[in-house]
């Protein structure tokens, strides 16, 4: 699976621990930053991680302090669908129920163990498509 990373200064180690977690697994990871911890502000890696999902395929992960501005960002791209998650179940169900093509964490909410277990089972889980189709079909088309 290929994986598009972003985070701000806030979530900047955790996405580094989460990013090292996928390479482990045989992912492919491109990490658009920060590369840094200098401040920086969310939308901006929240906007480059949902675009590159949207147009090029596979899925996001994003990290910032709560998870919430950055999940915000990325879900102004139209195409993106961000879950934030605070465990595994949340996460698991984002891509079986939602088709969530980027999951993100809050730094200050989460920490790595929990993040990773979550992280994990968003990448093992499927769509499950059927009714839940529907449903993202009629979400995708507020967009329109
Ligand atoms: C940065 O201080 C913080 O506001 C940001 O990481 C995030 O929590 C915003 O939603």
């Amino acid at each position: 699976m290929k994986w598009f990373a972003g985070s701000d200064h806030a979530g900047l180690d955790l996405k580094k621990e989460l990013v090292a977690l996928l390479r482990e697994r045989g992912d492919e990871v491109e990490d658009l930053g920060p590369a840094s911890e200098e401040s920086v502000d969310y939308p901006d890696f929240g906007q480059a991680v949902a675009k590159k999902v949207v147009t090029e395929g596979g899925l996001g992960l994003l990290v910032c302090g709560t998870g919430n501005g950055i999940a915000m960002s990325a879900n102004k791209v139209r195409g993106a669908r961000a879950a934030l998650a605070t465990e595994s179940f949340t996460a698991r169900m984002a891509r079986m129920h939602n088709d969530a093509n980027i999951l993100v964490f809050g730094a200050r909410v989460v920490g790595a163990g929990v993040a990773s277990s979550a992280l994990v089972a968003f990448a093992d889980a499927k769509f499950e498509g059927g009714r839940h189709q529907r449903r993202v079909d009629k979400l995708m088309a507020i967009e329109e």
